[in-house]
C-alpha cells in the first residue's frame, strides 16, 4: 500500500465536490469523498485511528477489520466512547454503517483474515478468497488536497483491463473484483464486456449519457452525466448512506425487483426499475406500445403478466438496442427457425422473433 500523508492539517481539510469529476450522481444529492487525514473533527491526524505500541505485523489499529470502522462509523454508543477516549469531536455527525452490513444482502466485510494491505485483486475465479472489506473500497489515508484531481486513492481496473493504482471513477473500483467473477474474460455477463464503451445499449456507468430524452425518465435533467454502481446498489433505506454496503433486497439493490417469468404487476413488484423509469409513463406505453399488454398481461383471457427482465438487460446488451435482452426462461426460439431476436426499425418501431408464451412471433412488429 502507498500511505501518502502528512501532518499538515490545513490542505486536509478542504472539500472538493465530485461533481465534474464523477458527473455521476443522477438520483442523489451531489456526493463528496472526504478525507481522514486532516479532518477537523478528528482530534489527532494519526492518533486518533492508531493507538498504543502495537504488535508487529499490526499497525496498531486495536480493533480488527470493519469493527475497526465501526468505532466511529457504528452506533451512537460506540461513537460516544471514541469521543470519551478523546479521539474524536462531539460534534462528528456519522452515520450508523453496521445497521448496513446487519441487512440481508451486503458485501461480505464479516469474512474474517482475508484482506491484505499487499494484496493483488482480483480474487475470483477460483481462488478461495473471495471478499471484501472496508479498505478494499476506501483508503482511510484518504486526503484531498485543493486544486487537485479528485480520485478514490484505491486500486482499480479500467474497462479495458489496464490496471489503475488510483481509481478515478467508482466503478473502477468494482471490476477489481466483479469482471471474472462469473468465470471468464469470456462470460456473456462479465461486467466488462456489457459495460465496454463500444456496448451500443447500456446503463450509462462508464459512457455519458445519450442524451435522448427517454418518455418514462423520472429525473429529466440527466443529460450528460454518468450513473454509478452505487445509484443502483446501495442501501434499500432512502436516506441511508450512499454506497454498495447493504440492502434489504437481493443484488444489494435500491428497491425490490421482481425478475420472475409470471409477475402480477404492483408498484412494488417493480419498484427499482420504477424509482427512475416513471410507472405510468411505461404502462402507459409512451415508448413501446405493448408495455402494458407484456407487463399486466390480460385479465380478461387470463394471461399472466411478465418481468422487465423477461426483454431488458439491466446492465448492458452487448446484441441489441434499447437494452433488449430475452430472458432464455420466458422465451424460446420461434417454431420455423428457432431464431430469438429484436430488430429495431426506427427509434418507436421494431420487430421480435421468437415465441413466448406459446405466441409465436414470426415475426411480431410493433
Ligand atoms: C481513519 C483511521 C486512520 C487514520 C486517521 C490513519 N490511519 Fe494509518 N491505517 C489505518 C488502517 C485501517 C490501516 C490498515 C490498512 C489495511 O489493512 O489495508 C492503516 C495502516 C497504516 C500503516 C501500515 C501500512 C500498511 O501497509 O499496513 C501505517 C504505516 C500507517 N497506517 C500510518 C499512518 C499515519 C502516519 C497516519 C497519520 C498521518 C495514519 N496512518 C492515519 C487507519 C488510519
Ligand atoms: C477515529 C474515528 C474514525 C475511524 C476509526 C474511521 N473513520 Fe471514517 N470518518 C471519520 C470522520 C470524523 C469522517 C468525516 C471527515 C470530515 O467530515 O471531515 C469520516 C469520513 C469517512 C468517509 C467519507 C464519508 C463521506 O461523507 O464521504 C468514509 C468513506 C470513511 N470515513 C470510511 C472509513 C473506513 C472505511 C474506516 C475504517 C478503515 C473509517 N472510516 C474509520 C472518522 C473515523
Ligand atoms: C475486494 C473485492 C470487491 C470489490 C472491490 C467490490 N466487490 Fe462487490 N462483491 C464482492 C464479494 C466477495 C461479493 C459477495 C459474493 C458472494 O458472496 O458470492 C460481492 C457482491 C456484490 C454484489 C451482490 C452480487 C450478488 O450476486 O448478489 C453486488 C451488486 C456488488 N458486489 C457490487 C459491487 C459494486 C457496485 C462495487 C464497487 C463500488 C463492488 N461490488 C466492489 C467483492 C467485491
Ligand atoms: C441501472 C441499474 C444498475 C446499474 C447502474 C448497475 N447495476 Fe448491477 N445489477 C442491477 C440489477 C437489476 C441486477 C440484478 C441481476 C440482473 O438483473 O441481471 C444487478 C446485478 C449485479 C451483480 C450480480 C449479478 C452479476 O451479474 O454478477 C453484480 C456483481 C453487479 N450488478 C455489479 C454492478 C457493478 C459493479 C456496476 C457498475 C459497474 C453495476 N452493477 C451497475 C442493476 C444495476
Ligand atoms: C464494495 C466497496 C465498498 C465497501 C466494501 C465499503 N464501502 Fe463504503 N462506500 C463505497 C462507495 C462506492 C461509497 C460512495 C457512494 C457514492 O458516492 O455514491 C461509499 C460510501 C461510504 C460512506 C459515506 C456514506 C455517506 O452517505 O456519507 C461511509 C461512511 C462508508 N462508505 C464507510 C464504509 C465502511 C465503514 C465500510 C466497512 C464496514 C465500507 N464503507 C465498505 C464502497 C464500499
Ligand atoms: C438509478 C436510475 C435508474 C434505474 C434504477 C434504472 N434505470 Fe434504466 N435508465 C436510466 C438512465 C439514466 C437511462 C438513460 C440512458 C441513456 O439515455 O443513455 C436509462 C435507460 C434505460 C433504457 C433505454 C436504454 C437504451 O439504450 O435505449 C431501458 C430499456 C431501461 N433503462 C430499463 C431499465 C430497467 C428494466 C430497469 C430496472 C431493472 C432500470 N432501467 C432501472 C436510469 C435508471
Ligand atoms: C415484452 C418485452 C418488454 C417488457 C416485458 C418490458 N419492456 Fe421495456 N421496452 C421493450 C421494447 C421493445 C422497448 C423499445 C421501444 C422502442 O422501440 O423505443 C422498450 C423500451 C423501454 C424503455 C426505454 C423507453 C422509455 O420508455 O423510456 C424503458 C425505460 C423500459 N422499456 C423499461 C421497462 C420496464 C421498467 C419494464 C418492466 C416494468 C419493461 N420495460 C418491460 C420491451 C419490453
Amino acid at each position: 500500500m502507498r500511505i501518502e500523508v502528512s501532518n499538515n492539517r490545513g490542505e486536509g481539510t478542504a472539500r472538493v465536490v465530485l461533481g465534474v469529476v464523477l458527473a455521476g450522481v443522477v438520483l442523489l444529492a451531489s456526493g463528496s469523498v472526504l478525507g481522514h487525514v486532516g479532518s477537523p473533527q478528528l482530534t489527532d491526524d494519526c492518533g486518533s485511528c492508531h493507538v498504543g505500541h502495537g504488535k508487529p505485523g499490526e499497525p496498531m489499529l486495536g480493533k480488527s477489520e470493519e469493527d475497526f470502522c465501526y468505532q466511529c462509523h457504528g452506533s451512537d454508543q460506540e461513537r460516544s466512547r471514541m469521543v470519551a477516549e478523546g479521539r474524536l469531536l462531539p460534534s462528528a455527525r456519522l452515520m450508523d454503517m453496521r445497521q448496513e452490513f446487519d441487512k440481508q444482502y451486503t458485501h461480505p466485510v464479516e469474512r474474517q483474515g482475508m484482506h491484505s494491505p499487499t494484496e493483488v485483486l482480483p480474487t475470483f475465479g477460483g481462488a478461495e478468497v473471495s471478499h471484501a472489506e472496508c479498505v478494499d473500497c476506501h483508503n482511510p489515508h484518504q486526503r484531498l488536497e485543493a486544486g487537485k484531481r479528485m480520485d478514490f486513492a484505491v486500486s482499480g481496473y479500467s474497462i479495458n483491463g489496464q490496471h489503475m493504482e488510483r481509481s478515478l471513477h467508482q466503478y473502477e473500483i468494482c471490476l477489481k473484483c466483479h469482471t471474472d467473477k462469473m468465470g471468464a474474460k469470456s462470460s456473456e455477463m462479465s461486467l466488462d464486456r456489457v459495460f465496454a464503451v463500444n456496448v451500443r445499449s447500456q446503463h450509462p456507468v462508464t459512457v455519458p449519457l445519450s442524451g435522448r430524452l427517454l418518455p418514462s425518465m423520472v429525473d429529466k435533467a440527466m443529460t450528460g452525466q454518468r450513473m454509478k454502481c452505487s445509484d443502483c446498489h446501495r442501501s434499500s433505506d432512502r436516506d441511508g448512506p450512499r454506497g454498495p454496503h447493504g440492502s434489504d433486497y437481493e443484488f444489494m439493490l435500491s428497491g425490490n425487483y421482481n425478475r420472475d417469468v409470471y409477475v402480477r404487476e404492483s408498484a412494488f413488484a417493480f419498484e427499482f426499475c420504477y424509482s427512475c423509469h416513471d410507472r405510468f409513463s411505461i404502462l402507459g406505453n409512451e415508448s413501446f406500445p405493448f408495455h402494458r399488454e407484456h407487463i399486466e398481461g390480460d385479465p380478461v383471457s387470463g394471461r399472466k403478466g411478465t418481468s422487465c427482465y423477461t426483454c431488458h438487460a439491466s446492465h448492458g446488451s452487448p446484441e441489441n438496442p434499447n437494452l433488449i435482452k430475452f430472458n432464455l426462461q420466458a422465451v424460446t426460439g420461434e417454431k420455423s427457425g428457432r431464431r430469438v431476436e429484436y430488430l429495431e426499425t426506427s427509434q418507436g418501431s421494431g420487430t421480435c422473433v421468437l415465441e413466448c408464451h406459446g405466441h409465436n412471433h414470426a415475426p411480431g412488429g410493433y
